[in-house]
């Protein structure tokens, strides 16, 4: 059984798939929990499960005041796991009927969780993500792919981008990764840093198309921050060669895993770019993608991939 790290922050989703007034069931590191938007907003996360007879809270309903109601005989508990209300046997709140609550916080458009001691929660550990959720949408793409691996795999494959070179090789790869050296920077004990920067080599083509002469030389700069335990934030870009890295095309990337269950894992991602900055692009970018992806942002958003990606 995988021993998941328990004091770090993961991300839980989107912070606009929690809508006010509809609970959501999301299973992370084993755990069904409900999410909700208690009082004022605020959004909490508690176990899925009613202490009286087990039924899954998320598929109650929030109440007034913020509480959620259990759908079975209608306990209902606040965000804190308390219950607030009985409506049997003359009110009496048994001491049993709670549930675990969660350490949940809202940072730059992202929901993450705490998934550890509550008194061990330090804000202060949430990666600063705001440089990719606060491009403007028609310079972003992103969405949500179930995915049937362990998060940490997820982890190697953006650690280790030399695979673009052979299994994107028609549109991310150029070659590049594989000739030059990776630099690999410590940053402490829940951080790494690897870069690959190279001079000469074309662009990958999905790049190339982008700069203001094809088929050049160029710079080409590609670099993965790890923050454990899963989220990673990549930077690839490529511009003449010679040419300042302003001049050139560049790219902002979040690659956020969460695992879910034993050998499953969420995976987030949100991309942004200092090019093609055009509604019709990444409308045109949704449509392309691997139908894998569009399946499972329709399904987190309730709407059309199309919408999602937008
Ligand atoms: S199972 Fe929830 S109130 Fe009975």
């Amino acid at each position: 059984m995988t021993a998941w790290l328990r004091n770090a922050w993961y991300v839980a989703g989107f912070a606009d798939e929690f809508a006010a007034g509809r609970p959501l069931a999301r299973t992370l590191l084993g755990e069904p929990l409900v999410f909700f938007r208690g009082e004022g907003g605020t959004l909490v996360a508690l176990a899925d499960r009613c202490p009286h007879r087990f039924a899954p809270l998320s598929a109650g309903r929030v109440c007034e005041g913020g509480a959620i109601e259990c759908p079975y005989h209608g306990l209902r508990f606040d965000g804190d796991g308390r219950c607030v209300h009985n409506p049997h046997g003359g009110g009496a709140i048994p001491k049993a009927a709670a549930v675990r609550s969660y350490v949940v916080r809202e940072r730059d458009r992202l929901v993450w969780l705490w998934a550890g001691d509550a008194a061990a929660a330090d804000e202060a550990l949430i990666p600063d993500f705001s440089r990719v959720t606060s491009a403007p949408d028609d310079a972003a793409v992103r969405g949500y792919m179930p995915t049937a691996c362990d998060h940490q795999l997820l982890v190697d494959n953006i650690l280790d981008l030399t695979h673009a070179d052979y299994l994107h090789a028609g549109s991310l790869g150029s070659g590049a990764l594989s000739r030059c050296r990776p630099q690999v920077t410590d940053l402490g004990e829940r951080s790494a840093r690897v870069a690959w920067i190279s001079s000469g080599d074309l662009a990958p083509p999905a790049f190339d198309m982008h700069l203001r002469e094809q088929g050049q030389p160029t710079d080409q700069w590609t670099e993965v921050t790890w923050t454990a335990p899963g989220c990673m934030l990549l930077n690839v870009g490529a511009t003449l060669q010679g040419e300042p890295h302003s001049q050139g095309i560049d790219t902002l990337n979040l690659h956020l895993a969460t695992p879910e269950t034993e050998g499953r894992c969420h995976y987030w991602y949100w991309t942004t770019r200092n090019f093609a900055v055009v509604n019709a692009y990444s409308r045109r970018s949704a449509a392309t993608r691997p139908p894998l992806a569009a399946i499972a942002c329709s399904r987190i958003s309730g709407s059309s991939s199309e919408s999602r990606l937008r």
